[in-house]
């Protein structure tokens, strides 16, 4: 008998205790446990199994050390029939996390009982593939279409009471779960309970499954996978149990051969690398209790909300009481919006906003704070001037971190008399919902205020990247790249629209001109000017349709009206007749002969310049990684997931293709289109980024 499952008969109860740490993965010696716990609990004339994990949690899912390599018998969706299809009555008690295989080994179970904590869920469609062992098959049948579809296709976590109401579980009871799963069983016993095959069941009446099809299609934008698994809920409603597990088993397979899959699988292992630095290694974070937020803007409030509701004291400064009242009213409403979604009860509102928070117009308010985040005006004079100050008011050993979306860490920590305790905590708008954190590592930061950064990052909950000091880091500098390559476009024929639409329909959010709109204009208006003012490369072209815009105090939605006119609201996306006007005059003052794009030129082209200037932002050093710039695109930037971001986009391209044409057009443009050189090396050695990402690993 298997030590993964640990057999004990208990009465007329046959336990199936999982022992398989950490976290009970359905590895190949626990499903063959499994399968003899049930034909020894047969022999020996048990009445009822109950299957439990020890440990921290039931079974969690599949076992990812066997992702990739052949499979081997028994296969799960086997083990869950052979469970089900038992004499005996089978309860199958959850705590933890029962994800994917775990639920659907549940659902072959007769009967489920859960504790409170529990939280089960159907995730595969995350990872690009959809429910293997009768996920489809069953669920509809126990909690029909409408349920299971938003379980299925969601791949979201259903905690214990949800899970009670949507009947997934038969029941919720504190306690351990071998001692909650006994008492079940011995009741179901002495109640003659009937064993209840979830795939005897009624199935539900078939529905317009073609339309459910697209509109999950849609819904995610291009995402296979949870459209593929409607059609695993169709064959439920349509076919025969076990004909319905084939089809289920072949959709599954259809799944597994797909770019899609390659694409989310590397997005869940880079999620998990980007963490993983030798620099950090060993390398103990300071303390984290209090910390202090310079500005209670759009980012300081946000920034300051994040921290809170991750349990820290916050200590805001702002440049006068009325600011502070601002800041206060913001990080407020920020809050309520927390506590309607239930995340905070009304007592936690009240102790996060009136004792965890303090609102201060004077630095000294900052003597005990661990770390502190500036998030003033970007402006180099105002920063240096707030680091100046906090050099003067902080404790030794505290963290001084900016948020500047551009400007040069090395220069800010150099106003101080302690650059070595100083960093870039770059967050993203809104920073209490983006989950993407740059950590930028100046040439003087101590090794542990890195692994400071990094341990804030993960008490917030936030995916935090380490990057290199540049003029917009990682992000921000792939970002102006690949806009200047659509602002190109427009010169050269396209409109912001086409532009817009042809982005969308690849995967991204939303276009470039309808994040410019959501963002503001006027950032990028800035980022222009001081970019002139610095001197641009006369090899830069350059148009002033955008600067026009700005002067007309058109800022995007925050104005009512950008590139697009929001008097319909932001959904109509109703094309700003003032536009147009303002880009033909640009293309004639210029010369050009507008010519036509195909929306696979504009996806091409943008994605090129996106990879092109990546490849230098690794080569420099800027990522240590490729996968630290797809995680950054991925989190940041509303790249599609299923993509795996662009490193990983390229790579399923071919490199040698995208060199190509990256040559072809920089015969037109050849300081623009400049080949990086980390690029070409890789091609020329016939390998790609992910090569790179081993090499590292
Ligand atoms: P904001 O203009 O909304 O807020 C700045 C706040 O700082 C204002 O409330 C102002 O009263 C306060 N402030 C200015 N000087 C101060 C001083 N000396 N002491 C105390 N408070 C002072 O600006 P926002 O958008 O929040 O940006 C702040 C920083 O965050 C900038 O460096 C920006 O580049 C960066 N950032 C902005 C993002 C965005 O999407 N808005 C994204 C990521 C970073």
């Amino acid at each position: 008998m298997s030590e993964a499952i640990m057999y004990e008969k208990i009465g007329d109860i046959a336990v199936l205790a999982a022992n398989n740490p950490p976290v009970n993965a359905l590895g190949l010696a626990v499903r063959q446990g499994l399968v003899d716990g049930i034909e020894r609990a047969e022999k020996e004339g048990a009445k009822a199994v109950l299957i439990y994990g020890e440990g921290r949690t039931f079974f969690a899912g599949a076992d990812i050390r066997e992702f990739g390599k052949p499979p081997a018998e028994p296969f799960l969706p086997d083990v869950c029939t052979r469970i089900e299809s038992s004499p005996l009555i089978v309860v199958s008690a959850l705590h933890g996390t029962a994800l994917g295989g775990g639920l659907e080994i549940a659902l072959g179970s007769h009967y489920r009982i859960a504790v409170p904590k529990a939280r089960m869920g159907l995730p595969e469609v995350l990872i690009g593939v959809m429910p293997g062992a009768g996920g489809t098959q069953r669920l509809p049948r126990l909690i029909g279409i409408d349920k299971s579809l938003d379980v299925i296709t969601s791949g979201r976590q259903v905690g214990a009471a949800e899970a009670l109401e949507l009947g997934i579980v038969d029941r919720v009871e504190d306690g351990a779960p071998r001692e909650i799963g006994l008492a079940y069983a011995q009741e179901l016993i002495d109640a003659n309970a009937p064993r209840r095959a979830i795939s005897e069941m009624a199935a539900p009446e078939p529905v317009d499954f073609d339309a459910l099809y697209d509109a999950v299609l849609k819904k995610g934008r291009g995402q296979l996978a949870p459209a593929v698994a409607v059609r695993g809920i169709q064959a439920c409603c349509e076919l025969p149990f076990a004909e319905g597990m084939k089809r289920e088993r072949e959709l599954f397979m259809e799944l597994m051969a797909t770019d899609q899959r390659q694409g989310l699988i590397h997005a869940f292992f880079a999620e998990r690398a980007v963490g993983k630095l030798p620099e950090l290694d060993g390398v103990e974070p300071r303390q984290l209790t209090a910390i202090g937020v310079i500005g209670g803007g759009t980012m300081g409030a946000g920034i300051a909300t994040s921290a809170l509701l991750s349990g820290l004291r916050v200590t805001l400064i702002e440049m006068n009481a009325g600011a502070a009242e601002a800041a206060k009213g913001r990080i407020s409403g920020n809050l309520q919006g927390a506590l309607k979604r239930g995340k905070i009860s009304p007592a936690q509102f009240e102790e996060l906003t009136e004792k965890a928070l303090t609102l201060a117009t004077d630095y000294s308010a900052l003597s005990d704070a661990d770390l502190v985040i500036e998030a003033v005006f970007e402006e180099m004079g105002v920063k240096k001037d707030v680091f100046t100050k906090l050099d003067a008011v902080c404790k030794p050993g505290a963290v001084l971190a900016s948020n500047t979306s551009y400007l040069d860490v090395n220069q800010i920590a150099a106003c101080t008399s302690r650059p070595a305790d100083v960093i870039g905590l770059h967050f993203f708008s809104p920073a209490h919902v983006m989950k993407l954190l740059e950590i930028v590592v100046a040439d003087k930061t101590a090794p542990d205020v890195v692994a400071t950064g990094f341990a804030l990052g993960k008490k917030m909950g936030k995916v935090s990247v380490r990057a290199g000091v540049c003029d917009g880091f990682i992000g921000n500098r792939i970002l102006s790249k690949y806009r200047t390559c659509a602002d190109y476009m427009i010169l050269d024929g396209a409109s912001p629209y086409q532009i817009d639409a042809a982005l969308e329909k690849f995967g991204f959010a939303m276009g470039p001109y309808a994040v410019g709109d959501l963002a503001g204009l006027d950032i990028g208006w800035a980022v222009r000017k001081r970019k002139r003012a610095e001197g641009m490369d006369p090899r830069a072209r350059d148009f002033t349709y955008a600067d026009k815009l700005c002067e007309a105090g058109h800022f995007g939605q925050k104005t009512g009206k950008g590139y697009y006119d929001y008097a319909a609201g932001a959904r109509a996306r109703v094309p700003n007749p003032d536009l147009m006007p303002l880009i033909e005059a640009d293309r004639k003052a210029q010369d050009l002969t507008p010519r036509e794009f195909t929306e696979e030129e504009i996806v091409r082209r943008y994605m090129a310049a996106m990879v092109n200037e990546a490849a230098r932002v690794v080569g420099e050093g800027i990522a240590k990684r490729p996968l630290d710039v797809d995680v950054t695109l991925l989190y940041g930037y509303g790249f599609p997931r299923y993509r795996g971001g662009p490193m990983k986009w390229a790579d399923m391209q071919g490199l040698d293709g995208l060199l190509a044409d990256i040559k072809s057009w920089a015969k037109d443009d050849p300081y623009f289109w400049e080949p990086a050189p980390l690029l070409e090396k890789l091609v020329a050695e016939g390998r790609n980024f992910d090569d790179l990402n081993k090499d590292a690993s």
